[in-house]
């Protein structure tokens, strides 16, 4: 992979054939350096790829995309979670739709990319602390993508799915992703993206279960506020969830 950025942002990107996972290359690289500018980190493979809830990513050569951009925080160490998991969401929709014009893409909250229900990818996005001041100092933001259709391990066969049934341009994809988001990134804060993420989310207006901090939650997902939040309609109540995972969607009527 190469990635050529024309007319890219100022950014620093590296490329590497294996990686144990970017996310991980990206904090050792930060401990050796000061880090002052985005650095894009690629790799063909990740042999130790891993999600959210210390979940691995299955991360094979060639049929896949991934990729973590470190960055300095500039808003004096304060970051509004929310509003950035559900920006970079969008701003890898928005990258997709431009070579998968007709793909039903969605975003099921916060932030795993599916195709008719199968997850076709996923965002990590872990915040490292200046150890002096205590505020967070940088960001790494993890993008893995299922590009294309592949025969996956017995334990996703049910679960994942891929974007495309023929091999995509990965430099080409990889660049528009690195430029949508930093394009997301300059203004994330405003929310400015949020009408558009609704629009392409997998879960509203439908019955699910989540499970947010050890806790599980059925009712009918109402919105998406201004924070990245989702609101949930319970029995009990309108809930506000800020983290967690939909562990059940209601589907189409068949
Ligand atoms: C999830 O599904 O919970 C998030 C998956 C994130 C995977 C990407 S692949 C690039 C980066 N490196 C990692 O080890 N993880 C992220």
């Amino acid at each position: 992979i190469q990635a050529n950025l024309a007319n890219s942002a100022d950014c620093e990107i590296l490329t590497f054939a294996s990686l144990n996972s970017t996310n991980d290359y990206a904090k050792q690289y930060l401990s050796q350096q000061p880090v002052t500018k985005p650095v894009v980190i690629l790799a063909d493979e990740q042999t130790a790829g891993h999600g959210r809830l210390g979940r691995s990513f299955y991360s094979p050569k060639t049929t896949g995309l991934y990729l973590s951009i470190l960055l300095p925080v500039t808003a004096n160490g304060s970051v509004i979670p929310g509003l950035l998991t559900t920006g970079t969401g969008m701003a890898v929709v928005k990258a997709l739709q431009k070579v998968l014009p007709d793909l039903p893409l969605r975003l099921k909250w916060i932030n795993d990319l599916v195709v008719h229900q199968r997850k076709c990818g996923g965002i990590l996005t872990e915040a490292i602390n200046d150890l002096e001041s205590n505020q967070i100092s940088h960001l790494i933001v993890g993008i893995g993508l299922n590009l294309v259709t592949q025969d996956f391990p017995a334990d996703l066969k049910d679960i994942a799915g891929a974007l495309s049934k023929t091999p995509l341009d990965r430099n080409k994809l990889a660049a528009d992703i690195i430029t949508e988001f930093l394009k997301m990134y300059a203004t994330y804060e405003t929310g400015d993206f949020l009408p558009e993420y609704r629009r392409y989310s997998a879960v509203l207006g439908r019955q699910i279960q989540a499970n947010t901090r050890g806790k599980i939650i059925t009712g009918v997902a109402q919105d998406i506020d201004t924070m990245g939040h989702l609101l949930v309609a319970t029995d009990q109540g309108l809930t506000t969830l800020s983290s967690g995972e939909i562990t059940k969607v209601q589907l189409d009527p068949a």
